[in-house]
């Protein structure tokens, strides 16, 4: 799908959209009445959703750590979402104001208030483009040096690519695209057991965002990382994954893996 019939897919403001929700439940102020009714909606059936919101952003905030910490200095950031505390850049660039990050989003206001934050930024881009396009995407973050490592981030993303737009074989296609020492790290909606019967309503919210939910099990989202090897402590609740205080349980579960070539 090119940009501007995933803008078109991506409705107006009248239709709710899973970026503006996220930014709802992170207490931003870029979303509007059909955006907050459906959150709401949404947080009548799932009284998590706010709190996999926060525990998300901090797993990403931790995840960037750990990657600075490894030596990584580039991060393509896919489905980096409306800019809010902790984004990336700032992140990396608190350790290494040289280090790279291309931000990567296909829903306009969430590209906006990307363009209009990183105005003047050294060393941060944002991409208007669909992450289910890697060569485009790829082709398009000019900042980013393909012969040194680069960490892939799809955060709470592909719970928003069906199967039938082949997510695991778009991710290898950025897999293959990097060296050795890069590295993936995603986070996704993961269902092990039969879901509760709420969670139905849940989805029902989704479908209609231009953006439905697709739910997977551990295995199905493991398969993501085409074998690369997980670092300590796996695929986890990204509440677990290497917290640094108390946190709140999540259904979101993460995971980073050390591209080995
Ligand atoms: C729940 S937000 C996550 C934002 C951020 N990664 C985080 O974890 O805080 C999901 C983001 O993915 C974006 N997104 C969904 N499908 C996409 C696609 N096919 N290509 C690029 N971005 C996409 C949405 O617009 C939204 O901004």
């Amino acid at each position: 799908m090119s940009v501007p019939d995933a803008d078109r897919a991506l409705g107006g403001t009248d239709q709710p959209n899973a970026a503006r929700m996220y930014d709802y439940f992170l207490g931003g102020s870029h979303n509007f009445a059909a955006d907050r009714s459906a959150a709401d909606g949404l947080l009548r059936v799932a009284p998590d959703a706010r709190a996999n919101a926060r525990e998300n952003r901090a797993f990403l905030r931790r995840v960037v750590g750990y990657l600075l910490g490894a030596g990584v200095r580039q991060f393509l950031d896919l489905g980096s979402g409306i800019p809010t505390a902790g984004n990336v850049h700032e992140i990396t660039h608190a350790t290494d104001p040289e280090a790279r990050v291309t931000y990567v989003d296909v829903e306009p206001i969430a590209v906006e208030t990307s363009r209009v934050l990183l105005a003047g930024v050294p060393n941060a881009e944002i991409v208007h483009a669909d992450l289910r396009e890697p060569s485009t995407v790829l082709k398009r973050a000019t900042l980013l040096d393909r012969t040194q490592p680069i960490a892939v981030l799809a955060v709470s993303v592909l719970h928003f690519v069906p199967e039938s737009d082949d997510p695991t074989g778009v991710l290898g296609a950025y897999l293959d695209a990097l060296v050795d020492g890069s590295y993936l790290a995603l986070s996704h909606v993961v269902v092990d057991e039969a879901p509760p019967p709420e969670s139905e309503d849940g989805l029902a919210v989704y479908r209609r965002t231009a953006t439905p939910v697709t739910l997977r099990n551990s295995g199905q989202v493991t398969a993501f990382f085409h074998g690369h090897p997980l670092a300590e402590p796996g695929l986890v609740p990204v509440s677990d994954w290497r917290a640094d205080g108390p946190a709140e349980p999540s259904a979101i579960h993460g995971a980073v893996a050390r591209v080995t070539l």
